[in-house]
């Protein structure tokens, strides 16, 4: 008797040690990195690839009605999924108790990613394969970094070069219709870093044992942040007789479209002793065809807000690092006249509310990125 029991006992010391050997193979959640990567999550957790389907109200809704069954789109936004399969070919549906559902574009993914193929649809994320019963490697771009009871650090080139263009760089639907192009295959990550991880003060870990004095920023800020939206694009203004010269100018290294829900657009008025005596639309800004910008989706000749299953599509946009002049018939100035050129983002365009009711009022209004004034000498 007393030797069955030690041998149960034994069994389930066996057992327990083995599952604490695999417990170590276990995806290591967002909120694990806390420990020591205080800033990194702090930082993180207000940033865009923190937002998964159950708080990205935009996100879910177009996913909805893309797809009530098929959650195709966790490749890239849920793209830790322990049942990724069965999400894309509805199976399963995102769950709100799976940690590996909620942590979106996680910590663990970015940093196991080992590098990136290039597809036609839309690139693949290849992960590095974890060894059975070791501590996980994670990726990054530090010189010589140190290892850590939780995890082993390897410095990968591919932090700096591919990165970013596993899930930014294109997107094509079934019937091959370009949802969103936004980068070139063969353009590195290193400029995507350097505006949008900007080095902040602190260690990359709490001890900070190297005394590496900063980390890179992982707030990610992008169209959501009022001060760095006005950092994209300069505006310049020219006038001659009966004519309004504006010239975009594009600084970043991806169009100023890249998201087919969101609008950007230029809300021009004259005025002339306080009065508006010129506007370069009435009542909606996509009549100004030059100046909205956004996707246009067709699906079988007819107009479609939604593009998952649309045949044609186009833009206006102003690529990568170029310009784009835009020139406007505009009544014969006075000294003293203001011309006012307000460029203006709309998460979610006009459009869309059409067809998915948004309950968040900030993805339907227009925000201002940046305004200049010009007055007429
Ligand atoms: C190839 C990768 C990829 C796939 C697949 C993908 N997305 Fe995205 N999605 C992105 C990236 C990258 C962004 C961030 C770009 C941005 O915000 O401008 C994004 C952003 C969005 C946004 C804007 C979110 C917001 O709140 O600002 C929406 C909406 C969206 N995606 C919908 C979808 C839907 C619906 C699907 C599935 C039918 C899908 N996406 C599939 C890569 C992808
Ligand atoms: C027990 C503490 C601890 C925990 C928990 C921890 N790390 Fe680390 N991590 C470290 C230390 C220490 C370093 C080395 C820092 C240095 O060299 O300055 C490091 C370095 C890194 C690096 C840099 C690797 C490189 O090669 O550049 C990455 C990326 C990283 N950690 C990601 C994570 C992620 C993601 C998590 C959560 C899943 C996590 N860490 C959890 C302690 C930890
Ligand atoms: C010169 C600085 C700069 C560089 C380089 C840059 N960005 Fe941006 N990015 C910005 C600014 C500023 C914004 C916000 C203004 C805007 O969207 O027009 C932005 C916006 C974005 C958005 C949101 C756009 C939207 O409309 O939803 C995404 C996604 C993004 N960047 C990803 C990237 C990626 C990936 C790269 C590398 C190919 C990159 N950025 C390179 C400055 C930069
Ligand atoms: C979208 C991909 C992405 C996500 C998500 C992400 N990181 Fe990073 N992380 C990077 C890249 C790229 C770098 C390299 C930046 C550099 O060195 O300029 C980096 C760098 C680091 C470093 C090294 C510090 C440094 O200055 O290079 C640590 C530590 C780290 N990340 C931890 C985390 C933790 C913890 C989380 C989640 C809370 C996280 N990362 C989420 C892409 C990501
Ligand atoms: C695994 C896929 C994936 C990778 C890898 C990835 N992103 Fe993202 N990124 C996304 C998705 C999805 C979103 C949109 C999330 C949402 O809005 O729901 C996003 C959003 C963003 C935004 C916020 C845009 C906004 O709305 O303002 C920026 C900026 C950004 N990513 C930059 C980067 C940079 C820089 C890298 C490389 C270091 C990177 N991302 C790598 C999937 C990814």
């Amino acid at each position: 008797m007393k030797q069955i029991v030690l041998f149960r006992l034994s069994l389930l010391l066996l057992s327990l040690f083995f599952s604490s050997l695999q417990a170590k193979d276990k995806y290591l959640d967002n909120h694990s990195c806390n420990e020591c990567h205080e800033k990194i999550y702090e930082e993180y957790q207000s940033s865009m690839h923190s937002k998964s389907y159950f708080d990205d109200e935009l996100h879910r809704k177009i996913a909805n009605a893309a797809d009530k069954d098929k959650y195709a789109c966790a490749t890239c936004h849920m793209p830790m999924a322990n049942n990724l399969k069965a999400l894309i070919s509805g199976e399963s549906r995102p769950d709100k108790s799976n940690k590996t559902h909620t942590d979106a574009v996680s910590c663990y993914f970015c940093h196991t990613i080992a590098y990136v193929k290039t597809a036609h649809k839309f690139n693949i994320n290849t992960k590095a394969r974890q060894a059975k019963g070791f501590k996980p490697t994670l990726y990054g771009r530090l010189d010589k970094p140190d290892d850590s009871d939780k995890h082993s650090s390897v410095s990968n080139p591919v932090y700096a070069k591919k990165v970013c263009m596993g899930c930014h760089s294109h997107k094509l639907n079934d019937n091959n219709t370009t949802i969103f192009r936004a980068m070139g295959e063969d353009q590195d990550s290193i400029s995507c870093i350097n505006c949008h991880m900007p080095e902040l003060a602190g260690g990359a870990e709490k001890m900070d044992k190297r005394a590496r004095g900063r980390h890179a920023s992982h707030k990610f800020l992008g169209i959501h942040d009022k001060e760095f939206r006005k950092t994209g694009m300069d505006i310049n203004v020219t006038t001659a007789e009966l004519k309004l010269t504006i010239t975009l100018k594009n600084k970043m290294t991806h169009p100023l479209i890249v998201q087919p829900a969101r609008a950007k657009f230029l809300k021009i008025e004259i005025n002339r002793a306080e009065k508006i005596i010129w506007k370069n639309y009435k009542k909606d800004p996509s009549e100004d065809k030059k100046g909205y910008f956004a996707y246009s989706f067709k699906q079988d000749g007819k107009d479609v807000i939604i593009p998952a299953h649309s045949t044609a599509s186009s833009v206006n946009n102003v690529y990568a690092n170029s310009c784009k002049v835009l020139s406007y018939a505009v009544p014969a100035l006075q000294k003293g006249d203001e011309v006012h050129v307000a460029l203006y983002v709309q998460l979610a365009k006009s459009d869309c509310a059409k067809v998915i009711s948004l309950e968040e009022s900030n993805l339907t209004e227009s925000s201002l990125m940046k305004e200049v004034i010009f007055i007429q000498n």
